[in-house]
């Protein structure tokens, strides 16, 4: 069977600024916008043009420099936003708008105070003029996760009529299962019409920590683009990570689904993040994580030692880590130890190890953590040279 490709569609530009505090400037947006790019995404949210004049100006730049990657902006299902979002992508060489409107009964009911045929008719007219500007066209269909699917099935059969090339279900509020949201998507390809004129697309927030299992039953279940941002930023408790879907699909090449990204380029695109929105990544935190790689406990380290795939599903080389690290700490053994050693030049004989091996663990009940100046100064106490 082939492989059928998964479009990744970047919106760390657009959701993932979203997130207080983690406001980026033109300059530093093109710098990521252009490193996205090189990452091998598909599409690259820029912004919400008609937001504020920094915004349009924003995607106004990025829709110049991006080279290969589909430029994309959002707007409301209202004709000004559209407008003024072509006027910002017009010198994209692939350029796409991104309209919609909130169709779970609590959207329409309190933020629309309107009826489901008002807003069937909102998004239709919005699609159709966003089509006069631009052949790319992404309907969403805001609050997916919590509207009925009969409902949902005829407005995306709606849009599709009206020039709709991409459907994005989103769970705005981070509500579903990945059952419940792998079955949403199996029961709109099902009973969409015309389904296979326009690629389905997941839109996950994190809220119960489900946005990356939600986006993989997603496209197991067959939706084509994965939308997602580095490092999961996002609202509120954000949105699917990047890395993570990648990962998770070169990992199971059993599902026949992969995308173009350069995995290699991982890490260092997380950090650039990071470091550009001030946002720290958690140590633990699945691919890009300080310790995604660390070993400490003496079990794991002699394991990975012998064999990294003792304790390691992913070669940290792959996702751009030089290695993996063994941390020295006291629950370390006698195999960490003399690996940290020969890395910082000791290759100690047996009996040797076993002396300083009681030194290093005195050393190590008194800190978080053993460091290579520690190794030194432990060989010095037993008078152990560095092999020439
Ligand atoms: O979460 C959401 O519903 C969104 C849409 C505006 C696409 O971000
Ligand atoms: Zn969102």
């Amino acid at each position: 069977m082939s492989i059928e490709k998964v479009q990744i569609f970047d919106t760390t530009l657009r959701d993932g600024e979203q997130v207080p505090g983690c406001k980026l400037n033109t300059q530093q947006k093109l710098v990521i916008a252009q490193r996205l790019d090189e990452l091998g995404v598909d599409v690259i949210e820029a912004g919400f043009p008609i937001s504020s004049p920094g915004d349009f100006n924003s995607v106004n730049e990025i829709a110049k420099i991006v080279k290969n990657a589909t430029v994309c902006g959002l707007t409301r299902a209202v004709k000004k936003d559209i407008e003024v979002a072509a006027q910002a992508l017009k010198n994209a060489k692939k350029p796409r708008i991104h309209t919609g409107i909130g169709t779970s009964e609590s959207h329409i009911t309190h933020k629309f105070k309107a009826s489901k045929d008002e807003i069937l008719e909102r998004a239709v007219n919005a699609v159709a003029y966003a089509k006069t500007f631009v052949d790319d066209v992404e309907f969403y269909a805001e609050d997916a996760g919590r509207t009925d699917n009969e409902f949902l099935a005829l407005i995306c059969t709606e849009v599709i009529k009206a020039g709709a090339t991409v459907l994005n279900i989103p769970d705005t509020t981070g509500y579903c299962l990945p059952e419940e949201y792998g079955n949403k998507i199996k029961y709109l390809k099902t009973h969409v019409q015309d389904i296979d004129k326009a690629i389905l697309s997941c839109h996950c927030h994190n809220d119960l920590g489900l946005a990356t299992a939600n986006s993989i039953a997603g496209v197991i279940n067959g939706a084509r683009q994965i939308e997602c941002t580095i490092n999961g930023i996002g609202e509120r408790a954000g949105n699917t990570s990047l890395e993570e879907v990648v990962m998770i699909l070169r990992q199971h090449p059993y599902l026949n689904l992969d995308t173009n990204i350069n995995t290699k380029l991982l890490y260092s695109t997380s950090r650039m993040v990071s470091e550009g929105m001030g946002m720290p990544v958690q140590p633990n935190k699945a691919i890009v994580g300080s310790n995604a790689f660390a070993h400490s406990s003496g079990i794991h380290q002699d394991g990975v030692i012998k064999n990294r795939e003792t304790y390691e599903i992913i070669d940290p080389e792959e996702v751009g880590v030089t290695e993996s690290a063994i941390v020295l700490t006291a629950r370390s053994g006698r195999a960490a130890l003399a690996y940290r050693a020969k890395k910082v030049g000791y290759e100690l004989t047996k009996s040797q190890l076993d002396i300083v091996y009681e030194e290093f663990l005195v050393f190590a009940d008194k800190k978080k953590e053993i460091l290579d100046e520690d190794i030194h100064q432990i060989m010095e106490i037993h008078k152990i040279d560095i092999k020439a």
